[in-house]
């Protein structure tokens, strides 16, 4: 009694957490499902926008420093970075990168200024995996950790590497995806901060027609 009396008051305090994080997030634009978690010590600031979509999660110390919409059912691991692939200007001649223009000025926007991370649902971005603004990455897909993602991923591929490369696929066939994505759409999902024994985890399933 007393044991679940405190399980649900630590989970409480995740929950309140995950919102205090998402509070600090800076951008002018901030939109959040539900059922999210954010890990400890993250950085969330974008010069236009972050989204994130229901029952997605962030790990420890996620640093997001570019625009991006996060899908549903998205799981970045801890120390996951989405960065703006040219957020300081360093081309110009006579001004040392450190005084360069940077994406996040009022003053003077960057070109790059709206450029974003786009993230299908669905998607696992493995422990340390650095995504570079500009990317599309398509639902379901896997980026392996410790990985470089600097041009777009397929649905449904695993990708891995500096620059990441595609490395494997997640399903072989079709059918797979198709039987996946009605279990996914038609099931109930929902975490708990209570700890993973403790979430509903029910795909759905085709009825058959007698
Ligand atoms: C992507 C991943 C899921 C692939 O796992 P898998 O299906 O078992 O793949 P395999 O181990 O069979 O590897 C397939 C190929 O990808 C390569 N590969 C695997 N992980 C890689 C990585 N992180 N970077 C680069 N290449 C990788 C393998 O060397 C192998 O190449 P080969 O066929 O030339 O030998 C796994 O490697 C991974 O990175 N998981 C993320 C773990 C994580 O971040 N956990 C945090 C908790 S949220």
């Amino acid at each position: 009694m007393l044991r679940s009396g405190l399980a649900g008051v630590l989970a409480g305090l995740r929950r309140l957490a995950t919102r205090y994080r998402l509070a600090t997030c800076s951008a002018p634009i901030r939109r959040f499902g539900t059922d999210l978690h954010v890990g400890s010590r993250p950085r969330l600031w974008a010069p236009e926008r972050i989204e994130i979509g229901d029952h997605s999660y962030l790990g420890h110390e996620v640093c997001i420093e570019t625009n991006c919409r996060i899908g549903r059912f998205v799981l970045v691991a801890n120390r996951v970075a989405l960065v703006g692939r040219r957020d300081h200007d360093f081309k110009t001649p006579g001004v040392p990168v450190r005084f360069g223009h940077w994406i996040g000025s009022q003053r003077t926007p960057s070109p790059y200024r709206s450029e974003e991370v786009f993230i299908d649902d669905d998607v696992w971005l493995g422990y340390g995996a650095i995504v570079l603004s500009g990317v599309r990455i398509g639902r379901g897909a896997i980026v392996a950790a410790g990985s470089v993602v600097k041009e777009d991923v397929e649905p449904y591929s695993v990708v891995g590497g500096n620059p990441a490369k595609p490395i494997g696929r997640r399903f072989t066939s079709s059918e797979e995806i198709q039987a996946h994505e009605s279990g996914v759409q038609a099931g109930r999902f929902r975490s708990s901060e209570r700890g993973y024994d403790h979430w509903i985890v029910q795909p759905g399933h085709k009825r058959t027609v007698p």
